[in-house]
């Protein structure tokens, strides 16, 4: 198996008047090709901070990422637009979605965007829409789809560009139980398919034995438990 993720010695700190707040203090692990991590902490422990860092939204303090064959801590903000483009796919707790372009289309444009052909984006985002059981709802706008089928047409947008990292951020934070646990399985299983590797971070430490792998973090560190 190949390495797709090296977090080394990460630490980040936040400066607000005066005052040193202590984020992320020596964190380090790494990820395979096809595994998946779940980390799980109290809201506001630095969940967020450290999926940023990975994804190139945030910088650390200091340390070390090499991410998809890039070490995105020295990138320039160029080859960082470019990693995040190509490299990752961002998943949130809010589904962003264009408003004003149906299920398909919202999944065809990142594929436009990246050169496609409009024909070989419409099957590609086809089959997307399919993956994430979703094929009839094609033409539905976001506002014409409940809430865990918007979640279930952002799992499928962040894999259209074929990243090798997806990174999730409470993807499943505004949903009920039962639409969680759907849109979760559906996760895990296209992830699974694609031989992806998957990023997890959330509050719910129910999820927490869906991956092949789980930390928490505690007073900014990793506890494996
Ligand atoms: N831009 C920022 N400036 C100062 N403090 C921040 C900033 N972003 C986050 N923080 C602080 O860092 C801590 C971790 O935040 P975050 O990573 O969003 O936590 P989580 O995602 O686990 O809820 C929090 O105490 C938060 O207030
Ligand atoms: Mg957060």
């Amino acid at each position: 198996m190949s390495k797709v993720l090296e977090v080394e010695n990460i630490f980040k700190n936040y400066s607000s008047e005066g005052e040193d707040l202590h984020v992320l203090q020596d964190i380090s692990f790494s990820l395979n090709s096809g595994e998946s991590l779940i980390i799980t902490g109290e809201s506001g422990c630095g969940k967020s901070t450290l999926l940023n860092i990975i994804g190139g939204l945030d910088s650390a303090t200091s340390g070390n990422i090499l991410s998809c064959g890039n070490n995105i801590t020295s990138m320039n903000e160029t080859k960082l637009t470019e990693y995040r483009k190509r490299s990752v796919g961002f998943i949130f707790q809010f589904h962003y979605l264009l408003k004003d372009f149906s299920a398909l289309e919202n999944l065809m444009l990142p594929l436009l965007i990246n050169g496609e052909s409009k024909k070989s984006a419409r099957e590609h985002a086809l089959k997307l829409i399919n993956d994430v059981e979703l094929f009839d709802r094609k033409s539905h706008f976001p506002s014409q789809l409940s809430g865990g089928e918007r979640q279930r047409i952002a799992i499928a947008r962040a894999l259209a560009n074929r990243p090798e990292l997806i990174l999730a951020d409470e993807p499943t934070g505004n949903l009920d139980e039962k639409n969680s646990r759907m849109v979760q399985d559906i996760l895990f299983k296209i992830v699974d398919d694609y031989k992806r590797s998957l990023i997890l971070v959330t509050h719910d430490s129910s999820i927490k034995n869906k991956g092949n792998f789980h930390y928490t973090i505690k007073s900014g560190r990793f506890v494996n438990l």
